[in-house]
């Protein structure tokens, strides 16, 4: 694909005028959040949604989350509730995703829910996304902005290096700071769901509900691409939990330690976690199998191990 045909925008009055028109032409546009970088294209047009499914070669079971500016703009498209709002008014603008009813006359294009009954919603916390959402004055469908089961993007370039070509534009907007796509909960079925762990907690979440938060039970339908076993995979292989590398390994450590690349040397969990991407980037760029330090698991460190599980499991 020729990377010449998507335009960089800059994060300006002209690059956002810019990036509203191509998406209400229809076309896609990336755009920095706090979390990933989102590929994002009118979640009221089916035609435009259709070419995410295509630039990212995602299967079509696997539905987007929709990105709107505030709760108000949410309430539009879902049913809400008690537990809802009580984590939005904890989370949102943030990086939590709730799964809610969809209301009637929510105006989603079928394509984006997959055909289920439910819609993914996020408020995000960039002012640059806040911007985007407010000047196009709509919903926008918006999955990380990488090739479907590849690394998430944190940066422009990471999105030119995946979608260049296959898409109209990117909002360059700098590094993504939370660095790990949004915590989704599921709301639909009386007890709250964790659906994918992420940038918010499981533990503030828990707080807040003042209850158990349920996993996902095992061997349910797949609903989340995040939940296949396979996702967020360099081309290298990943061997996690190592001490130290082997002979013809590169290793990501965590922590003071010897290693290619740090996730962070303090033990930062998050910094880690913005780290993550970048790092896994990088490290597959040199081609060789790369060894990865335990990360405790507790706090972002679980939804870290969530992705790095997945970039390790045997590829599809
Ligand atoms: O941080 C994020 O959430 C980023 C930024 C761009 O906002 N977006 C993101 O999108 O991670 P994506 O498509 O890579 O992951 C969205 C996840 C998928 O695992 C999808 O299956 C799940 O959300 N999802 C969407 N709609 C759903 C629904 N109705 N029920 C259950 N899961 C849903
Ligand atoms: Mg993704």
């Amino acid at each position: 694909m020729d990377q010449s045909e998507t335009q960089i925008l800059n994060s300006d009055a002209r690059g956002l005028a810019r990036a509203v028109s191509l998406l209400k032409q229809g076309r896609l546009v990336a755009f920095a959040t706090e979390t990933v970088y989102g590929l994002g294209a009118d979640a009221r047009s089916d035609t435009a949604v259709a070419g995410i499914f295509a630039a990212k070669n995602r299967p079509g079971f696997n539905p987007l989350i929709v990105h709107v500016p505030d709760r108000d703009a949410a309430q539009a498209h879902v049913q809400w509730n008690d537990t809802a709002e009580a984590l939005a008014a904890a989370f949102w603008p943030g990086p939590l995703t709730l799964v809610l009813p969809l209301c009637p006359g929510h105006g989603i294009a079928p394509l984006v829910t997959a055909g289920l009954d439910t819609l993914a919603v996020r408020v995000p916390a960039h002012r640059g996304a806040q911007n985007l959402l407010r000047a196009f004055g709509g919903p926008l469908a918006a999955p990380s902005a990488n090739p479907s089961g590849r690394i998430s993007a944190t940066s422009a370039a990471h999105v030119m290096e995946g979608l260049g070509g296959q898409i109209a534009g990117i909002l360059d907007d700098g590094i993504c700071a939370v660095g790990l796509e949004s915590t989704i909960v599921g709301l639909t079925d009386g007890e709250p769901v964790l659906l994918r762990p992420g940038g918010v907690a499981v533990e503030q979440i828990k707080t807040i509900l003042g209850a158990p938060l349920k996993l996902r039970p095992k061997g349910a339908v797949l609903t989340a691409p995040g939940q296949m076993l396979s996702h967020y995979a360099p081309r290298s292989a990943l061997r996690l939990n190592a001490v130290s590398a082997h002979e013809g390994e590169v290793m990501l450590g965590f922590g003071p330690q010897k290693c290619t690349l740090n996730l962070s040397k303090s033990s930062d969990l998050s910094e880690a976690a913005a780290n993550l991407f970048a790092h896994l980037h990088q490290l597959d760029q040199l081609g060789q199998p790369i060894a990865v330090a335990p990360i405790p698991a507790h706090g972002i460190g679980h939804a870290i191990n969530d992705r790095l599980q997945r970039a390790a499991a045997p590829r599809t």
